[in-house]
């Protein structure tokens, strides 16, 4: 047997993107290991949002250096959305790499491995860039890539990834996606809900659907436009599947349908992550998002109005070119106004070949992107604590997904472990359990919570089953 090395960065989709890649590779006759020395093929899967994750890479080669030198016939391949960006240019700063594939062709890893391993030489295989041709062999250069799944490079046997769309053409001036991952095209529906019932049929019970702007999902059938709102309504009537979550929405399609089917649909997670970026009108201009402050707050408004109990999270990028301090104090109110579940803060990162590395000088300084980050999350802790204590006493419905970490550090304790899971709103709780109970739906009373996590106690028949029993004795 061959053994696989791979190492995950980034987004959900590349996590979904690495378990595709170790499926193909196993039908190969690779299986996993955890080790670099022992691998005969190591895969970086990258991500390139940020510089810093880049770099990280760059390092982690670095340290191969030796392990190639020891074992030439090992292959190093780094995948993904660095692939597409540096292409040949990995070669150049890596030399012993032998395989830069984009995430437009991760379908062609077994075979570009075996060719190596016959004949030697390093390949390269990525998409066309989005100035390099018509729309159409642009988008045909990003294969699409979902046929296989390996259950055991889920989340959890009981969750699954499932892509509805690829690239993204918001091209909003700071953002490397829409060069890396190309033209937004939506999955064929038919494709989609094959796929979910095929997980179901493996006992997946819970989907998240991904996407860089899911909520842009449309599919043209003939007259007729299918749009995500259909297809969350179709996924609802697959037996067996309990929970729908799907990310990333973009606020300018957050339409009524969309939140209709977030309220009707009891099985669709009432839980919106809907990136803001800025709470400042002329930074949201540069950045190109195509929305104003107030267009976000109406949206905000309408998804706590029409879906009662909605859980919003959002994306900040702090310190973006020409940001003052007027700006910021902008982000700030929003924040403290708008009430997110939880926010991710980002210090701004400028990516060369973007608009916004082209037209605007990176002129906030280091120390004060990293002051503004620390305020709005300290801003942004508080009100998640505030949020979470409102849940105290309440009863929440749970995913169980397993031992929590710091229990699987002390397994030794016995049957009865700390547990985790998340409620239908993407709230993570922790509690005594058992670790059968894993991938049920368990009801579970809140009794504490702090700013990431609630803590409760599982409401179990068992209780209930022991009232009855003495009551009925006449005690
Ligand atoms: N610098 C910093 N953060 C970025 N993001 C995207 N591009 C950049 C960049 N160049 C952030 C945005 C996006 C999230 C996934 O990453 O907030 O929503
Ligand atoms: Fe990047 Fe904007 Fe597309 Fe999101 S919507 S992937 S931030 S370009």
């Amino acid at each position: 047997m061959k053994k696989l090395y791979i190492e995950t960065v980034g987004c959900q989709m590349n996590m979904l993107d690495s378990e595709l890649v170790v499926a193909s590779l196993r039908k190969e006759g690779y299986e996993l290991t955890s080790q670099t020395a022992d691998a005969d093929a190591i895969l970086f899967n990258t991500c390139s949002v940020r510089e810093h994750a880049e770099e990280k890479i760059y390092s982690a080669l670095g340290r191969l250096k030796d392990a190639k030198r020891d074992k030439p016939e090992r292959v190093i391949g780094v995948i993904g959305c660095m692939a597409q960006n540096h292409q040949g240019s990995v070669f150049k700063r890596a030399p012993y790499v032998d395989l830069v594939v984009g995430p437009g062709q991760l379908h062609q890893i077994p075979a570009l491995i075996r060719d190596i391993e016959a004949s030697g030489g390093q390949r390269i295989e990525v998409s066309l860039g989005r100035k390099d041709g018509a729309r159409e062999d642009i988008e045909r250069s990003h294969e699409s890539f979902d046929p296989l799944r390996d259950p055991t490079m889920r989340p959890t046997p009981f969750q699954a990834f499932v892509r509805i769309q690829i690239g993204c053409d918001k091209f909003c001036t700071y953002c490397i996606v829409p060069s890396v991952r190309g033209p937004e095209q939506s999955r064929p529906p038919a494709d989609i809900l094959a796929e979910a019932r095929q997980l179901v049929g493996e006992g997946c019970r819970e989907v998240t659907l991904l996407g860089q702007t899911v909520n842009s999902y449309r599919y043209r059938q003939g007259e007729t436009t299918y749009r995500f709102s259909d297809l969350l309504h179709d996924l609802h009537a697959i037996d067996g599947l309990d929970r729908i979550k799907f990310v990333t929405n973009y606020p300018k399609d957050m339409t009524d349908d969309v939140l209709a089917a977030v309220r009707d649909l009891p099985k669709v997670s009432k839980y919106l992550h809907v990136p803001v970026q800025s709470g400042s009108d002329a930074v949201l201009k540069r950045m190109k998002r195509g929305y104003t402050v107030a267009e976000y707050r109406e949206m905000l408004q309408r998804a706590y109005e029409w879906v009662p109990g909605v859980a919003v999270t959002s994306d900040f990028i702090v310190g973006f070119c020409g940001e003052t301090d007027e700006d910021f104090q902008l982000t700030y109110e929003l924040v403290r106004e708008s009430r997110f579940k939880n926010s991710f803060i980002f210090k701004y990162s400028e990516r060369p070949g973007t608009r916004g590395a082209s037209l605007y000088a990176d002129d906030v300084p280091d120390e004060v992107k990293r002051r503004r980050n620390n305020e709005l999350l300290a801003l942004q802790n508080q009100i998640s604590e505030e949020d979470n204590h409102r849940m105290l006493g309440q009863s929440v419905q749970v995913l169980v997904e397993g031992p929590s970490r710091a229990s699987v550090k002390h397994e030794a304790a016995g049957p009865s472990l700390q547990l985790t899971g998340r409620t239908l709103c993407d709230r993570i709780v922790v509690f005594e359990g058992n670790p059968r109970q894993t991938g049920q739906l368990l009801d579970v009373a809140i009794y504490d919570a702090n700013s990431h996590t609630l803590f409760g106690t599982v409401e179990t028949d068992h209780v209930v089953g022991e009232l009855v029993q003495l009551s009925g004795s006449g005690v």
